[in-house]
């Protein structure tokens, strides 16, 4: 029971947190006393998640949406809107690599549609949360935008590119032509990252800040798709040689709790390492083009003002 007296309960939203890195992520920042707010499609696999949730201080919300579609994520946050005034931490963790192209039953190529829409379109439609809370914004990325190389033995390193043409309607970033899955899951990430600068700046003036991060490369069940099939016969064995969900948690959990960060926005870090990404992450004109196709898809006619309006 919360008395008059006492500060009001902090608001944490985890996407993913059914999974390795997420799970960690929800638990510590219940841990720390706050109320953590996931989405998942299948909320009884939050279980084991709450199960020890509700041994700690915290406590734990699931609502059940599918961040693949645009229906999920506006009814994800429209439900969070309804029952939340401020969010605190948004951490952007749900991820998927899909082995073939896909279409969500919008029209967007899979990786389009989780990972960047889910984490760009929540942002933007917690607009208001994010604001009151003076909320850190963590988007779990993936370093594979700096280099979309497998297998990094031989020359130079890749990285991920972004066609502004592309960006006149959403549906054909990632197109079936020419489609190459990793290449595919880290463009997704690149839009997510490029977006997340636009949204750094837009968000200065309201306290809000929003950083990426790659965790490293981590033993959850995102691997098992993102291992070549050449070397699944002994994927067990490579995981042993990744960091385990707790380490790879410990990248995001910094950027969203650790005090020497107040302030800090519009940076990608590689684990705690800042490090910069491929230019066209920074290209204000490709900035404003995806921000522009992504509004229209989400339907949002006034998204996050100007930077600097009130
Ligand atoms: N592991 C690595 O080495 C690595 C490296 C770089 C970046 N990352 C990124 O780290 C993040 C966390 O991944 P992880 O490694 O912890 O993998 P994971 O164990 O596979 O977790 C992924 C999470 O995303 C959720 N998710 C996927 N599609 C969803 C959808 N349509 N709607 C709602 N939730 C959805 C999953 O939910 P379900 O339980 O429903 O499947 C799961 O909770 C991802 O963004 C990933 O891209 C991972």
């Amino acid at each position: 029971m919360t008395g008059a007296e006492d500060p009001p309960i902090e608001v944490a939203v985890v996407t993913g947190a059914t999974g390795g890195m997420g799970r960690v992520i929800a638990a510590t920042l219940a841990g720390r006393g706050m109320h953590v707010v996931t989405v998942a499609r299948d909320p009884s696999r939050a279980d084991e998640l709450r199960a020890r949730i509700a041994l700690g201080p915290g406590s734990l919300e699931v609502i059940r949406a599918d961040l693949a579609t645009r229906a999920g994520v506006t009814a994800a946050a429209a439900a969070i809107a309804g029952r939340h005034e401020a969010v605190k931490i948004l951490v952007n963790n749900a991820g998927a690599h899909y082995p073939e192209h896909r279409t969500s039953s919008d029209g967007l190529e899979m990786h389009v549609a989780v990972d960047y829409l889910a984490a760009y379109g929540l942002t933007v439609l917690l607009d208001r949360q994010l604001r009151r809370g003076r909320a850190r914004v963590v988007n779990v990325a993936s370093d594979t935008i700096r280099d979309t190389r497998r297998v990094k033995l031989f020359g130079a390193p890749r990285p991920a590119t972004i066609d502004p043409a592309d960006l006149a309607d959403l549906t054909r970033v990632n197109a079936v032509d020419g489609f190459v899955p990793f290449e595919a899951y880290a463009r997704a990430k690149l839009l997510t990252v490029t977006a997340g600068y636009d949204l750094a700046r837009t968000f200065t003036a309201h306290g809000v800040t929003v950083n990426a991060v790659h965790p490293g490369i981590v033993a959850t069940d995102i691997v098992d798709d993102l291992v070549p099939a050449a070397m699944r016969p002994i994927s067990g064995l490579i995981r042993r040689f990744m960091l385990t969900p707790e380490q790879g948690a410990a990248a995001a959990l910094r950027l969203a709790i650790d005090p020497a960060l107040e302030g800090v926005t519009g940076r990608y870090y590689v684990r705690d390492i800042e490090t910069a990404t491929p230019s066209v992450s920074y290209d204000h004109n490709v900035q404003q083009r995806l921000r522009s196709a992504a509004d229209r898809f989400l339907g949002i006619a006034d998204p996050v003002d100007g930077p600097g309006s009130g």
